[in-house]
């Protein structure tokens, strides 16, 4: 095994005021900072789609000019938070059509056989925006699974499931100008549907049907939720009933003890979080499937400013940088001021104690610009998550079927010193990186865990290299990823996808048995309190 995470005693030279560390054994959960996509399925939409609206819509569709690796050679890069856009397909063939290629003079019916399977499609927009590395939720959840199988002492996998539901084509494009594309349609003359499609209400059943997309992937002979991290595990893990609330045993300031499970046995886990931008309804269907969430493998996050109950996890700093529901593609005049108030609203949802996770850039404005202002202040603000478009660098994303580059700027979002994870920890033992500047704090090699000056860092990984043995990884590991911005894979059967993965090494993690790395994680610990207490 690689990446031996060593704590530079160089950190006792830093001339800290010495001061006991809170009592904690391990590093906790919400100390670590991850990179992870937005979106993370995402493949940019051809051009000939673009070119149809010309400058009518060209704004909202350049939003989407942004493509992802596959999940696979993203988890092989570092990257240990996703974003699927999950839509609710119970009967299937909902979303095997195209109305945007019908208005751009094409058919408008999709003839990949999987639209046609029941399940969760995963995808951004019906009709217009759906091109997917993994189309079936099954097939992105495969992949998670086949990779942790084969990297057992990996940190905690976040797994952001947006659910989508009625009225969300309007709410993403807009009321006006979905009546205008609607009478565009009306007048279109290539075959194809001739109206939009329109995602179901979301019910309990909804929440029903992924929990069991989720199980049929993850469940194994000897554990029903397979390395899947449950609010219950959670709970029990921390000694409380099955129906307590979550947030009151999560929610901690930075600086009081730890209130997750211990890191090293989160190791392994992945946690499906829910991102519910249909409020309070989906919220209500939610609590109906699973009431308080017991007996749920997913939890939610909160977004907006309504209190969510159970919600340990927070969406912030999602904003826009031109502001309002504007969508401008241009820089704005203020943009380090807005990324700036950005980054504060980051400050806040950590300090209350929610894991956070927050976007370096949106709408590809920060990438036209070459704007990093964004992305720094973000990064420096300290949530757990910071997500982006640009795990590839923009001059390097292409669209669909096209070889040229969308972008001029070398715009891309990677951890200070490319680690995989880095320690949101002040060496004096309080978790406040607001007041750190951050080369001192931490930084994480591979998925062993480094916390001490960045100079001193492990070399970190460097993103969608073909790389020789990953590090943190075990032999067996997956192949060397594939081209970026492949076109959907043919049909599979996703089920079948699982079950060829292969078997997990012995000892890969339940939450209260041990992992290779804990002996590492509890030394390093000790190592801290060593040199806190010198
Ligand atoms: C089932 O999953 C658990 C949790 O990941 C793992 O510890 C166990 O080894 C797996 N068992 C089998 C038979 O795959
Ligand atoms: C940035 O400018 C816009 C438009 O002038 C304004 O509405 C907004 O409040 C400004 N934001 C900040 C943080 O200064
Ligand atoms: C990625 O961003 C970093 C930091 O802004 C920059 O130094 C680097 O050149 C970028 N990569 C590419 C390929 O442009
Ligand atoms: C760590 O946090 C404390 C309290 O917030 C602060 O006074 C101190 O300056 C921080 N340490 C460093 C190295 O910045």
């Amino acid at each position: 095994m690689g990446a031996v995470a060593v704590l530079l005693l160089a950190a006792a030279l830093l001339g800290v005021a010495a001061k006991p560390a809170a009592a904690q054994s391990d590093l906790c959960f919400s100390q670590l900072q991850v990179l992870g996509s937005h979106n993370s399925y995402h493949q940019a939409p051809p051009q000939e789609l673009l070119q149809a609206f010309g400058t009518l819509t060209a704004g909202p569709l350049l939003a989407w000019q942004y493509s992802h690796p596959p999940l696979t050679a993203q988890l092989d890069a570092g990257v240990r938070a996703f974003e699927l856009d999950v839509n609710w397909d119970p009967a299937g063939g909902r979303y095997g059509q195209a109305a945007g290629l019908r208005l751009a003079g094409r058919p408008g019916w999709l003839d990949d056989p999987r639209y046609q399977q029941p399940g969760f499609k995963v995808l951004h927009i019906p009709d217009f925006d759906f091109h997917s590395s993994c189309l079936l939720l099954t097939e992105c959840l495969a992949e998670v699974k086949a990779w942790s199988d084969a990297h057992p002492a990996h940190l905690p996998i976040l797994l952001y499931l947006e659910v989508k539901g009625a009225g969300q084509l309007e709410e993403g494009l807009g009321a006006a100008l979905l009546a205008l594309l609607q009478g565009m349609l009306d007048r279109a003359t290539a075959p194809g549907p001739t109206s939009f499609i329109q995602v179901p209400d979301t019910t309990a059943q909804t929440f029903r049907d992924l929990q069991g997309e989720l199980l049929s992937v993850f469940c194994n002979s000897s554990s029903p939720h397979g390395q899947l991290l449950t609010p219950d595990d959670v709970r029990s893990a921390l000694g409380a009933g099955p129906g307590a609330d979550l947030q009151q045993l999560l929610l901690r300031a930075p600086g009081q003890p730890c209130p997750w499970p211990s890191l090293s046995s989160m190791r392994g886990r992945v946690l499906p979080i829910l991102i519910l931008r249909g409020g309070s309804s989906q919220a209500a269907a939610l609590e109906q499937a699973y009431p308080g969430l017991a007996g749920s493998v997913m939890r939610a996050e909160q977004g907006g400013r309504t209190p969510l109950p159970q919600a340990a996890f927070r969406a912030s700093a999602v904003g826009r940088l031109g502001g309002g529901d504007d969508l401008l593609l241009d820089l704005p005049a203020n943009a380090s001021a807005v990324a700036a108030a950005l980054a504060q609203s980051v400050r806040d949802a950590v300090a209350t104690g929610f894991i956070v996770r927050a976007r370096a850039d949106a709408d590809t404005v920060e990438a036209r610009a070459g704007f990093t202002g964004r992305r720094d202040a973000i990064i420096a603000a300290g949530p757990q998550i910071v997500a982006t478009d640009f795990l590839l660098p923009a001059n390097q994303q292409r669209a669909q079927g096209s070889s040229a580059a969308l972008y001029s700027t070398g715009y891309n979002v990677t951890l200070p010193g490319g680690q995989t994870a880095r320690c949101l920890l002040n060496l004096t033992g309080t978790p406040a990186a607001e007041s750190v500047p951050m080369q001192m704090v931490a930084a994480a090699a591979g998925d062993g865990i480094y916390c001490g000056p960045l100079e001193g860092a492990p070399p970190g990984k460097v993103a969608f290299q073909p790389e020789s043995a990953a590090e943190g990884a075990v032999a067996g590991g997956p192949p060397p990823a594939p081209e970026t911005g492949a076109a959907p894979q043919p049909p599979s059967s996703a089920g079948s996808a699982a079950a060829a993965a292969p078997p997990p090494p012995p000892g890969s993690g339940s939450i209260t048995s041990g992992q290779p790395l804990v002996a590492i994680a509890a030394g390093i610990a000790a190592l801290i309190v060593a040199v806190l207490a010198a």
